[in-house]
């Protein structure tokens, strides 16, 4: 038998260190600055605006967590920092992590009350029970987040539009679309298929602008509204991107025989979010994200595959399966 080893220990214990210092440089936007050009360190410090103390030690950290890289004294982005930190580029990742560094930071150092009383700990700790209705009473609030959940969902968006069997289906409606990647991740991969996403009517303008650019304006609508108050929108595939997670366990059945309603005979809905292990241990990326729906909700949790197949089954789903997509993120399917 081995020693026990204190290095995972510590190395968790102590990872908002790394975090944070991930969080600073998405802040400061050294990855955009350093797309422009490599600089030395006394240009970069002076470009960023920091303090000659900290600021060797800053970049060389980002150096040894592989997210620059410094060559005959020189930093440099790396190719991935590069392509998902820049933010003049399309591809830039980073408003996920602009709102976990202003807002989930912050909101993470009450998780012990959290684990306690059961209540959440962000904006909504002193509101209503809605947390979408506080988030988005500011609009600068409401736009950083819509940004950050494309960040969060691309990858997975793509892996949707390319891998669901899309020839088998014309028509798809996107519940809660935000800014509306998946949608159109989806249409860009499918020239047949035409859509609808449906939100809150704050969030049009947000979606709209996003489709318009990526030249979809003839093939995507929005329907504004609120699943709370109306059916969904009936389509041939009904998708819900993070959404089931962020409600209890009534409102999760709710959703998904609301679904089951807009769908024709045949018709797929796909729930897609870090679907838990059956066996809720080796997904820690879908655990941690369900004790972020601690901290963001009254009552949101992440669930397992069975879980959600369970559901879908007792809506009248006759044919259920999980399917992987990327990282920590899987769909599960229901075929009515
Ligand atoms: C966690 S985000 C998920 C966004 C996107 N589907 C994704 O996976 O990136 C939840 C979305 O549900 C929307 N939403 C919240 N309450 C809603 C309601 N009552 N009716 C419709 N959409 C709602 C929010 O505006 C937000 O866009």
């Amino acid at each position: 038998m081995s020693e026990p080893q204190p290095d995972q220990i510590l190395q968790v214990g102590l990872g908002f260190w790394a975090s944070k210092t991930l969080l600073s440089a998405v802040e400061i936007e050294l990855f955009t600055e350093l797309a422009r050009h490599p600089e030395d360190l006394e240009a970069l410090q002076r470009r960023l605006g920091l303090h000659p103390r900290s600021a060797r030690d800053f970049f060389d950290t980002l150096v040894a967590l592989k997210f620059l890289e410094r060559r005959e004294g020189r930093y440099y982005n790396t190719p991935a920092t590069d392509f998902f930190l820049d933010k003049r580029k399309p591809s830039y990742i980073g408003g996920v992590l602009e709102m976990a560094n202003q807002r989930l930071y912050p909101f993470w150092s009450r998780l012990t009350i959290a684990l306690r009383t059961g209540l959440p700990q962000n904006e909504t700790r002193d509101g209503g029970p809605d947390p979408f209705a506080v988030l988005y009473a500011d609009p600068a609030r409401l736009k950083q987040f819509l940004k950050a959940m494309t960040g969060v969902s691309h990858g997975a968006n793509l892996a949707i539009a390319r891998h669901f069997p899309w020839n088998n289906y014309r028509t798809v409606a996107d519940i809660g679309t935000a800014q509306g990647d998946l949608i159109t991740q989806v249409a860009l991969a499918n020239p047949h298929i035409d859509g609808t996403g449906f939100d809150l009517p704050e969030v049009a303008s947000v979606f709209e602008d996003y489709v318009e650019a990526n030249g979809l304006s003839d093939r995507l609508k929005f329907l504004p509204g609120s699943f709370f108050d109306q059916p969904l929108p009936k389509a041939d595939v009904v998708m819900m991107g993070h959404i089931l997670h962020d409600w209890n366990l009534d409102v999760k059945r709710m959703l998904v025989r609301k679904a089951f309603e807009a769908l024709p005979q045949g018709g797929a809905f796909i729930a897609y979010e870090s679907i838990i292990d059956d066996d809720r241990s080796t997904n820690a990326f879908g655990l941690l994200m369900s004790l972020n729906m601690l901290i963001e909700t009254t009552g949101g949790f992440d669930y397992t595959g069975a879980d959600c197949t369970g559901w879908m089954k007792e809506a009248g789903f006759r044919e259920t399966r999980v399917e992987h997509l990327v990282g920590p993120d899987s769909m599960v399917i229901g075929i009515k």
